[in-house]
């Protein structure tokens, strides 16, 4: 690069587009949910696993499926410098975790139960609630087959959901069966829409002999008649197939779970059979899916493993917050409990130490931080004291320090209250300061 170059002014960065920074206070918000999920995780037995962020392109050639929008056209792949591998950022992780139980032999004493939490990419065009980095919340059971789990399953998703509060999100079923019942219903679909190709849209033609079930998911309102009239999964199921289906359905209600079959519910990637969800709002616009799922039984062979039943789902965290907010849950914003008011440099060995032993007994306290020659006027520390939220200020100036004490000032009551508290016993009165338990 030339001198000239060099000194030229740098434009500043902006992050990509369709990936976002979460800064505070927002951040308190993600950190208040992952807190829920881990507890409720705990209270089902579900224990947390962490794969890659980049796996081999071929496994989600060959597990999400190569007819997926997501393979045909939006994952972020690019060639190992080294090996010319192909690589890809996870555009979803349920092909990574069966890839991690096949390596490690994850179900070879029976079945395991799992979540996650992390980015995921897909080079989709960006909208409210729909990003090219996105944060999924994903579980998966491992080596169930019965519908049992299914149910447990989506009663996490509903129990998640009232735990943060939510209102007013549906959930819809179907069932895709076994594979040779869809063989059966594929070749129904595609002659139903061979005799009306003139009312196919450009997509649907391209779909017909590839994909012709995502066909029923078409958001186009000119076809919607069509879909509607054409023939259902659920009329080319077997008796056992309806049998786990029915069970799935009678549970849920026996645990007081509303649901409706949609019987177009075909979700968008190729590895479910038998049962499929999704978890739904009407006050998101057109990103309302907040999370789907359903039961993945071939996929461990797919991929190279021993035949294991599994089911699973994945949700969408900005949606989840995103409704949170809109439904007026989310003035949740951390502040400390104290803010300290530092008068010079000569108190900042006790005020240290005091702090510390304030954090041991539960308070959280932020601590004023100045320049390098100064700490700044009392005035401008109120100001931030102000600003950071807190409760309180704690005041360490000349007289407090004579003293061996320090003032706390209650800052959001109104009453401006003062109180002297020595520091020989800061145990003793820190609990008064405590917000949190
Ligand atoms: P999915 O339906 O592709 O399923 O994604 C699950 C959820 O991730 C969606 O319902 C949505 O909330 C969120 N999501 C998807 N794409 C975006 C995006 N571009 N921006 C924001 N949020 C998004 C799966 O990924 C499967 N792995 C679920 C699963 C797990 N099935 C079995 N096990």
């Amino acid at each position: 690069m030339s001198q000239k170059e060099m000194s030229a002014k740098v434009e500043p960065f902006a992050a990509v587009k369709g990936m976002n920074d979460i800064l505070p206070p927002d951040s308190a918000r993600w950190e208040w949910l992952e807190d829920k999920v881990r507890s409720l995780m705990g209270l089902y037995a579900y224990r947390n696993i962490r794969t890659p962020i980049v796996e081999p392109t071929a496994l989600f050639e060959r597990g999400t499926g190569q007819s997926t929008d997501i393979v045909e056209k939006e994952m972020y792949s690019f060639e190992d410098k080294l090996n010319g591998e192909s690589l890809t950022l996870r555009p979803e992780n349920t092909p990574g975790v069966v890839r991690a139980a096949i390596e490690h032999n994850l179900t070879y004493a029976g079945g395991q139960r799992l979540y996650y939490m992390g980015p995921m990419f897909r080079h989709e065009r960006p909208q409210r609630g729909r990003y090219r980095q996105f944060y999924q919340l994903g579980a998966e059971a491992l080596g169930f087959s019965g519908p049992a789990v299914d149910v447990e399953m989506m009663l996490l998703v509903h129990e998640l959901f009232a735990n943060l509060g939510l209102r007013n999100v549906r959930i819809e079923l179907n069932s895709l069966g076994l594979p040779v019942e869809r063989q059966a219903h594929r070749v129904a679909l595609i002659t139903y829409f061979e005799q009306q190709l003139e009312l196919l849209d450009s997509e649907a033609q391209r779909r017909l002999h590839t994909n012709p079930l995502r066909i029923l998911d078409t958001k186009n309102p000119a076809m919607q008649a069509l879909v509607q009239q054409a023939p259902q999964l659920l009329n080319y199921l077997g008796d056992a197939s309806l049998a786990h289906f029915d069970t799935v359905k009678t549970l849920l209600s026996s645990c007081g779970v509303r649901w409706s079959v949609n019987p177009r519910l075909v979700r968008g990637l190729d590895y479910y059979s038998h049962t499929v969800f999704e978890f739904l709002t009407d006050e998101l616009g057109a990103q309302g899916a907040l999370c789907g799922g359903g039961r993945y039984d071939g996929l461990f062979e797919l991929l190279g493993g021993k035949p294991t039943p599994a089911v699973g789902w994945g949700m969408g965290l900005e949606r989840v917050l995103e409704l949170i907010k809109t439904q007026g849950q989310g003035s949740r914003v951390l502040v400390p409990d104290a803010y300290a008011v530092i008068a010079d440099a000569s108190a900042m060995a006790v005020a240290l130490q005091t702090l510390q032993a304030l954090r041991a007994a539960g308070v959280s306290v932020q601590m004023h931080a100045g320049g390098a020659a100064a700490l700044g006027s009392m005035k401008s520390q109120f100001k931030k004291a102000d600003i950071s939220g807190a409760r309180y200020a704690l005041i360490f100036g000349p007289d407090e320090l004579a003293q061996n004490a320090v003032t706390v000032k209650s800052l959001r009551d109104g009453s401006g209250a003062q109180v002297i508290q020595s520091l020989a016993d800061v145990a003793s009165w820190a609990p008064t300061l405590q917000s949190r338990t």
